[in-house]
Order: C-alpha cells, then sequence, then structure tokens
C-alpha cells in the first residue's frame, strides 16, 4: 500500500500520442502525465506526499537551491517484459544513494522506503510510457530534491521538495566512445562532492565536455584533482579496464567518485564472464602504456543512462604544449567481446531475459 496519495490527471495523453513519443524518444524529450512529490519541513518531516499531473513548480524567487545550489538526484529506469510487465532495476541502491547524498549537501534525507515507494507508484501510474523491451528503450526516472525555502542567508534550507518525474528514453550513447584526459579541469578534490550525485558537479563538468568536443572526443576522462595522475571516471558514467590476463580494474571509490549502481552491478557480474573484479588505484602513466602494449585489451564505460559502452581509445595532450594529442586506441578501436558479452548479460537481466540470481529487478 503507497503512503503517496494519488491525484491522476483528467487530461492524460491520448494513447496514439504516446506511441508516437515511443516510436522515437531520444532521451529526456518527453515526460509522462504525472509526478510524484513530497515536501519535508523539519516540524512535519515528509508530508504531502501525492501523485499528480505533471506540471511546472512555483517557487519563491529567493529558493535556496536557486542561490547555492542545494540539489541532488537520481536516475534509475523502469523496463517492459516480453510479457508486458515492469521491472525496476535496484532501487534500493539508488534510494540509500539518494540519503547519502542528502547528507553531504546537509539537506534532508528521504528514507529509502519512501522512495522506493514514489518511483513503483508513479511508474505504476504511468506503465503506459514504458517503451516495449526492443532498440534497448526504458522508461529513465529521474528522483530529485531542492531547497524550496524562501530565504538568502547561507545556511541549510528549512524547506525541501522531493520530486519524481519519468521519461520514455532509447540509449543514451547509441555508439561507442572516445575519451579525452581533460589537462585542464578537474571533477572532484578529497573532501569534496565527488561522491554525491549533486547537480553542481554535472553544472562543472561541462565546460570539460566541451574541450572533449574540440578534441574530438565525446566525453571527459576526469583524472584525480591533486596529483592530476589517478583516473577516476568519465563524464556521466564510470570507467573499467580488461585485462588480457583476466582482470576487470575499476578506479575504488575513495570519496572522490561516484558508487555507479551500473558498476557494481559489472563487478558482480565479472566472474560470470571469466573476469576478476579489481578495484584500486589506476593511474593514467598505467593505462597508457598497458593500452600501448595490449595488456589492457578492453575499456568501457558504464551508468543508469548510457548502461555500457565501448571506449574505442583515449586521447591526451602531448607532452609540450604545442604537440599534438596523444592518441590511444583500445586494441583496434573495436569494441571488445567481453564488454559486449557483460552488456548484452546485464540488459538480458534487466529486460527478464536472463536468470537474476542476485535479486537485482522489483516488479511493479
Ligand atoms: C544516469 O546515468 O542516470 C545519470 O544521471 C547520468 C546523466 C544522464 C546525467
Amino acid at each position: 500500500m503507497s503512503q503517496f496519495e494519488l491525484d491522476p490527471t483528467a487530461t492524460s495523453t491520448p494513447p496514439e500520442e504516446i506511441a508516437r513519443a515511443l516510436a522515437d524518444p531520444g532521451f529526456g524529450r518527453y515526460f509522462t502525465d504525472h509526478m510524484a512529490s513530497a515536501t519535508y519541513t523539519p516540524d512535519a518531516g515528509w508530508h504531502r506526499l501525492v501523485i499528480e499531473q505533471t506540471k511546472p513548480f512555483e517557487m519563491h524567487p529567493s529558493a535556496g537551491v536557486l542561490h547555492y545550489g542545494q540539489e541532488i538526484f537520481e536516475g534509475l529506469k523502469a523496463y517492459r517484459r516480453a510479457d508486458d510487465s515492469v521491472w525496476l532495476f535496484r532501487p534500493r541502491k539508488n534510494a540509500v544513494r539518494f540519503a547519502a547524498s542528502a547528507e553531504r549537501l546537509s539537506m534532508a534525507p528521504l528514507p529509502p522506503d519512501l522512495f522506493v515507494d514514489a518511483v513503483t507508484s508513479l511508474v505504476d501510474l504511468d506503465r503506459a510510457w514504458v517503451p516495449a523491451p526492443a532498440k534497448e528503450q526504458s522508461l529513465y526516472i529521474r528522483p530529485f530534491e531542492i531547497a524550496s525555502e524562501t530565504f538568502l542567508g547561507v545556511r541549510e534550507s528549512h524547506e525541501y521538495k522531493f520530486t519524481v518525474i519519468a521519461s520514455p528514453v532509447g540509449p543514451y550513447y547509441p555508439d561507442p566512445v572516445w575519451l579525452w584526459a581533460t589537462p585542464t579541469f578537474t571533477r572532484a578534490a578529497s573532501g569534496g562532492t565527488g561522491a554525491a550525485k549533486c547537480g553542481g558537479n554535472y553544472a562543472a563538468s561541462l565546460i570539460a565536455a566541451g574541450e572533449a568536443k574540440q578534441h574530438a572526443c565525446d566525453q571527459v576522462l576526469w583524472l584525480d584533482g591533486a596529483e592530476h595522475r589517478w583516473v577516476e571516471e568519465c563524464g556521466t558514467m564510470n570507467i573499467l579496464f580488461i585485462t588480457r590476463d583476466g582482470e576487470l580494474i575499476t578506479p575504488d571509490l575513495r570519496g572522490t567518485i561516484l558508487d555507479g549502481v551500473t558498476r557494481d552491478s559489472l563487478l558482480k557480474l565479472a566472474p560470470h564472464h571469466g573476469l576478476r573484479p579489481v578495484e584500486r588505484q589506476i593511474g593514467i602513466h598505467e593505462v597508457a602504456t598497458r593500452i600501448a602494449s595490449g595488456e589492457i585489451c578492453e575499456v568501457l564505460a558504464c551508468g543508469t543512462a548510457a548502461v555500457v559502452v565501448p571506449v574505442l581509445g583515449i586521447r591526451r595532450p602531448g607532452a609540450t604544449l604545442d604537440a599534438h594529442d596523444i592518441t590511444l586506441p583500445v586494441a583496434d578501436a573495436t569494441p571488445g567481446p567481453k564488454t559486449m558479452a557483460m552488456r548484452g548479460h546485464l540488459l538480458d537481466i534487466q529486460y527478464g531475459r536472463a536468470d537474476d540470481p542476485f535479486g537485482w529487478t522489483v516488479r511493479v
């Protein structure tokens, strides 16, 4: 039984219009009819729990989120299976991370049960918007929380708004990617907000994504903020390396890297693909040397929106300012077999085509 009051819209989108949106959803262009929301105040706790028509917010121009950036978000997906049932993938892991992000940003943490309730109830009501399993389409769910108090001082807000919206989507990166190891910008510093999923991290990343484009790359590869040496993650995704001797290496979580749900899932699937999961610091020098020698034979990036994306190569600046970029194609710059096998396995679990021995999928 949901704790959210249902207040369905009287003017839901006609089925033909939903079908047109689902025919080619892109990413984040269409939104479902409803949104879930809740309000927090210190006296009442989380209250006004409602699922109602998706509509613009009204808030005072002084609201904390507009000035000091107290904002956090999550991303998870609902999948339609061949038998028409609809399933979520590891929603509780997102819920727990959401509460941790709230703590880091001095915001009111939402109890994980309430998070899962909001997501499940919204998807249930808007299930007509969950695309058919073809073409890797799904319903992307975006829970977020903002500081909504009317007040201008710099302190934590005394009022928060939690909202969940949903959008039918296709693949975020339809093609494999090249990464640019930026020499100019860093994403996170020790003690900073790198492990939190907050809007500010993404705002600060956009300039580096632009730099990546100037170097003919699709996304940025972040190195650590202190030494500019250790690989951390890439724009919108975690990163992993497969070695010829059977390791699946990814940077360990040391407070500056997002604890990705897909990252964790791949580490757990690794042994099913003959790979040993290894979480450790890995330097860009080691990456460059071992790609060049062929010891690193596949590189992949992953995230909820992106799923699993083969990385065809990494570019980094030459040794001097006017030197050409150094291009490091991985193997022969084609998607690697282990990457594609793990990608397929994960999607098969998500769409119910393969066993789910981990109990990751939850029926709506
Ligand atoms: C996700 O993968 O869910 C993300 O949040 C990445 C991006 C769409 C911002």
